[in-house]
């Protein structure tokens, strides 16, 4: 097992999670499933994972982050099936030329090249064209799960009337599709729910069963750790995986590597005891502005939020840091603060409910198990580079 800071990983650096893959395959048996969860967290590798072992569906996997119109979706789903499906038996064999030829007509269609910065140019009625899937779709026995990454942000980049078009569509696609062998993941760092409300658009997502990624166990964390220190030749003793996790004050993978990443670069001397040493990485490396996640966590905030969320998301990110957390009448104080008139607060309401629910799916802060319900940073390293960098 290789030290994997970023990248999906696979094969033998995926610590597998046999419970996730077979909550995933169940589902699956029942519907299409909304996999959901915080940046970092594994949901693609968890999504590779599950094309290895899917049961009896045919996996196609198909990133859609750079999809800005349903047409350029539907090209990039067609391609992502073609290769797969030349994998599959005779039926999937001759569900690809199908495909195939008809990529080639939804390819006119599809503005190309098209990135964030460019506005994409008007699209053409996706009708006709979602139809023309829709009827290829049902008129194929070939079992296929497609497992759509980062769909979220692809709902996010189309323009209000395509979305509204499409997502009908799109519900209607997988709710048919229950009574045949095919199924849809949808996976996302950015929370669907939020999107679609945003859109007034709530309902078309509701077939969805919700799943979303949790943190490892305490006890599958240690064993991850000493997994990846003893593959990489890393000196740490039992308390001292137990010690990093009390410091990450999470069990994501992510941060786990990270940890690790650091202690290959920075090995201990023989006078440092193992306790401190470890402290001190956590100090200089893990919540230092060299962290590129946490850099990234806060930048992000800029692209999500509209400028009013966001100055409410930075006050309470703030105020967070506080050891009790904050109840949610004390995060209505913080809003209280930046709109104090009460009518204009009631009419922005709604800010604080996206705030809130955006930070919370985002990773960044958890609701505690008191009978308040405080919220609190998600993880130590997001807290402790908070406060040091407010
Ligand atoms: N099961 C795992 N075994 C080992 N490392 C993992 C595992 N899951 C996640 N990681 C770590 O987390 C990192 C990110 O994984 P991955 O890209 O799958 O997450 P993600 O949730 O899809 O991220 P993003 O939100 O950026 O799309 C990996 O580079 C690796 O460091
Ligand atoms: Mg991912």
């Amino acid at each position: 097992m290789e030290i994997r800071v970023g990248p999906p990983v696979v094969d033998a650096d995926h610590f597998e999670r046999p419970e996730l893959t077979a909550q995933l395959q169940a589902a699956l048996t029942r519907g299409s499933v909304a996999f959901l969860g915080p940046r970092r967290t594994g949901k693609t590798s968890q999504l590779l994972a599950l094309a290895a072992a899917p049961g009896k569906f045919l996996p196609v996997y198909c990133d859609v982050e750079h999809c800005f119109t349903p047409e350029q979706w539907l090209l990039a789903v067609l391609e992502a099936s073609s290769a797969r499906l030349e994998q599959g038996g005779a039926a999937a064999k001759q569900l690809r030329r199908l495909w195939d030829a008809f990529a080639v007509r939804v390819r006119k269609f599809t503005i190309l090249g098209a990135s964030a910065e460019l506005a994409p140019a008007p699209t053409p009625d996706f009708r006709a064209l979602g139809e023309e899937f829709a009827r290829l779709l049902r008129e194929s026995e070939v079992p296929l799960a497609f497992l759509l990454d980062e769909f979220p942000w692809f709902v996010q980049n189309l323009a209000p009337e395509p979305a509204r078009q499409f997502l009908s569509w799109f519900r209607q696609l997988r709710i048919e599709a229950v009574r045949r062998p095919v199924r849809f993941v949808l996976t996302g760092s950015i929370g669907l729910a939020g999107v679609v409300r945003r859109l007034g658009l709530g309902s078309t997502v509701n077939d969805l069963e919700q799943i979303r990624i949790t943190p490892l166990s305490s006890a599958e964390a240690e064993s991850f750790l000493e997994r990846l220190t003893r593959d990489n030749g890393i000196a740490l003793s039992a308390e001292g995986r137990r010690e990093v996790i009390a410091l990450l004050g999470s069990t994501w993978p992510y941060f786990l590597q990270l940890f690790v990443a650091a202690l290959q670069q920075h090995p201990r001397d023989a006078v440092t005891g193992e306790k401190a040493h470890l402290a001190r990485l956590y100090e200089e490396e893990i919540t230092s502005s060299r962290n590129e996640f946490c850099r990234n966590m806060r930048e992000r905030l800029r692209a999500i939020f509209t400028p009013a969320e966001l100055l409410l998301a930075q006050a309470v990110l703030r105020r967070l840091e506080a050891p009790a957390g904050l109840t949610a009448e004390e995060v209505e104080r913080v809003h209280a603060e930046l709109v104090p008139d009460p009518l204009h607060r009631a009419q922005v309401e709604g800010d604080r409910h996206t705030v809130l629910e955006t930070l919370e799916h985002d990773g960044y802060v958890v609701r505690d198990q008191t009978a308040e319900r405080r919220y609190r940073f998600a993880s130590h390293i997001l807290r402790d580079y908070w406060r040091r960098h407010p």
